[in-house]
């Protein structure tokens, strides 16, 4: 703990999208709290996130879920020593109203604002339970895979150490080394699932459909994408994948298979199936399905073409991470947001890890998806840093991570 005195509890606040969560972290490794109000089912109906609706739903549910988050921790507003809110990226109407929140809070009861990177935030959910689980911190620097609805970002992350102390409290640093060009792999799977007539959000239905499919099935391709032109001065430690221009980078592109899942649908005669499911969903009314119901839709066709998407995936995502983790010597891989729920992204990510020899981390499930508990964990380096944030914090919605 530096020398700012208190307990080292943190209330971290999150509001960038659909999810309104608020959670007390202690130094930044134990949740005493971690609530999160889904917005999900509010926007199913849509099939995407309303950015008008998301923000009103923030407003109704900040105060409650900040006031849940409080009494299960079991402290009150005096014994905080920060509040830490997502500054970006997200939703700007959506972050406006935790960061309002978050100021009128830190102002009203004399104790410091942070303001953290969501994307900063995905990456500390890792890294606070594999400190947990490890009892001692990754070797540093790490590989981490940043994978949502909204983001596909692989980064290059180290911490300055004191050498003295061999403290591992100091600043962070990150360096984006590859980024997704168009869709997110996440609205890849939704996008795909919606095709296909599948509920909102897709990921989840698509990861328990496609262990009864064939991933062998259809063959989808990822070809190599353009490098970027500033990336041509990176410097790699290890040489085996230069970026120069020409060579390798490690970006992605989601957009391609999304069309070829369309295509396939569309030669392979299989509207009319995908229409009859979406009415049988709707005729549901609004009810959650069980798996088995939703499985009992589906052909073995669909089935099929779902593992060979996820397949392909899964395969693009391992290839990109593990060849960027090999290219800057990373000691560790961590991977994170809510596509890192999935459950062959964790198997082949674990098995591709062992042989390499390289450990691997995921969060829990309830720490992949959004939530407040990875903003108050983020938060604690940047406390011990006395790194606060002024009262100009601003909703940032393209905010950024780490130099490119
Ligand atoms: O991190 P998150 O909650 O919100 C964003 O910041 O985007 O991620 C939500 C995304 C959605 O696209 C959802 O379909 C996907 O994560 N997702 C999954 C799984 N669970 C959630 N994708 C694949 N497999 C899953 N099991
Ligand atoms: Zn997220």
């Amino acid at each position: 703990m530096g020398d700012n005195g208190g307990t080292g509890l943190i209330l971290g606040i999150e509001s960038s999208c659909d999810e309104t969560a608020a959670a007390v972290v202690q130094a930044g490794s134990a949740a005493l709290s971690n609530v999160v109000a889904s917005q999900i089912s509010l926007h199913a109906n849509y099939g995407g996130v309303v950015p008008e609706l998301a923000s009103r739903e923030h407003l109704r549910n900040i105060v409650p879920v900040v006031r849940e988050a409080m009494a299960r921790a079991g402290v009150g507003f005096g014994d905080l020593d920060a509040v830490a809110v997502t500054e970006g990226p997200g939703l700007a109407g959506a972050l406006l109203v935790g960061i309002t929140y978050a100021k009128a809070l830190a102002w009203g009861i004399g104790k410091p604002l942070i303001g953290v990177n969501h994307l900063e935030g995905h990456i500390h959910a890792v890294l606070m339970e594999a400190r947990q689980d490890l009892k001692e911190a990754m070797e540093l620097p790490l590989l981490a895979l940043v994978v949502s609805g909204g983001h596909t970002h692989l980064y290059l992350a180290t911490q300055k150490r004191d050498l003295a102390t061999q403290s591992d409290e100091g600043a962070w640093s990150y360096r984006n080394v590859g980024r997704t060009v168009d869709d997110a792999a996440g609205e890849a799977y939704d996008k795909v699932a919606k095709l296909l007539g599948l509920g909102y959000p897709g990921g989840p239905w698509m990861d328990a459909l496609a262990v009864r499919g064939n991933p062998r099935a259809v063959p989808f391709h990822f070809g190599q994408i353009k490098p970027r032109p500033h990336r041509e001065g990176i410097s790699m430690p290890n040489k085996k994948a230069p970026a120069s221009s020409g060579g390798p980078t490690f970006d992605f592109s989601f957009s391609g298979i999304k069309t070829a899942v369309l295509r396939y649908v569309e030669t392979h005669a299989m509207r009319e199936s995908v229409e009859a499911r979406r009415r049988a969903l709707a005729a549901m009314g609004g009810e959650k399905p069980g798996i088995e119901a939703v499985a009992g839709l589906c052909d073995a066709q669909t089935l099929d073409l779902i593992a060979s998407f996820q397949y392909a995936v899964v395969g693009n995502l391992l290839r990109q991470t593990f060849a960027a983790a090999e290219a800057f010597g990373a000691r560790g891989v961590v991977v994170s947001g809510g596509v890192a729920a999935n459950s062959e992204l964790r198997r082949r990510f674990q098995a591709e890890a062992d042989r390499r020899g390289l450990p691997v981390a995921f969060p829990s499930l309830a720490l992949s998806t959004d939530n407040a508990a990875m903003i108050a964990a983020a938060a604690w380096p940047k406390f011990v840093a006395g790194a606060f944030a002024s009262e100009d914090l601003a909703a940032t919605p393209q905010l950024r991570l780490g130099q490119a």
